[in-house]
């Protein structure tokens, strides 16, 4: 079994990615693993055409990138996506990368599919102390997941991380929620 581990920030070394770390580390006993940044990807944002609505294909230039990213997603069994909160939402190279993915949007007639029975994981955190912010993240991730047909297992919201430092404080409670996975 494959596990996709996402670093949704654009931070590469940052407590977005110590999390990422832990996770994996964890999930590499028991899973193929792999994670990504979604600052390995140079994109442009969606032009809401809908061209991809009546064709399951994007028109734009670099469609190929968002291919190679959904590639992953296909490969893997678990999907674990690590977001942390930007202006109380997910960073918006996560949400450029939702956009990115109308043509495999379940709401319309065609559209593109990653093979079914994937189990999908959010994480949130947040510097913030109150836990409702999390929650919003985890519902963009959620949401989107939905949408691919991904089953929502569990999730886990982290208030009061700043930085790496914070992000290895809270090892325990990071891998006691990889008991779910
Ligand atoms: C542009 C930006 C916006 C942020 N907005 C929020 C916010 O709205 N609420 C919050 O609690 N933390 C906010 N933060 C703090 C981050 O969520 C926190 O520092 C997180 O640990 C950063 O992880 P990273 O370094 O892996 O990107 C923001 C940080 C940045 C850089």
């Amino acid at each position: 079994m494959k596990a996709l581990v996402i670093n949704c920030s654009p931070v590469r070394n940052g407590a977005t990615s110590e999390i990422v770390s832990i996770i994996s580390g964890e999930l590499g006993s028991r899973y193929d693993t792999k994670c990504i940044c979604i600052d390995d990807y140079v994109f442009a944002f969606c032009k809401g055409c809908r061209a991809c609505h009546m064709t399951a294909e994007c028109v734009m230039d670099d469609a190929s990138v968002i291919k190679d990213i959904m590639r992953e997603f296909d490969e893997a069994d678990i999907i674990v996506s690590v977001a942390p909160s930007y202006w109380a939402d997910i960073p918006g190279q996560y949400k450029s990368f939702i956009d990115r993915c109308t043509p495999w949007c379940n709401t319309h007639e065609p559209h593109a599919s990653i093979k079914p029975g994937k189990k999908g994981y959010a994480v949130a955190l947040r510097t913030g102390p109150n836990m409702p912010e999390c929650e919003r993240l985890i519902g963009s991730i959620e949401h989107f997941y939905g949408h691919l047909e991904i089953e929502c297992v569990a999730h886990l919201g982290l208030t009061s991380v700043e930085n790496k430092e914070d992000a290895k404080a809270r090892k325990t409670e990071i891998l006691e929620f990889c008991k779910c996975i």
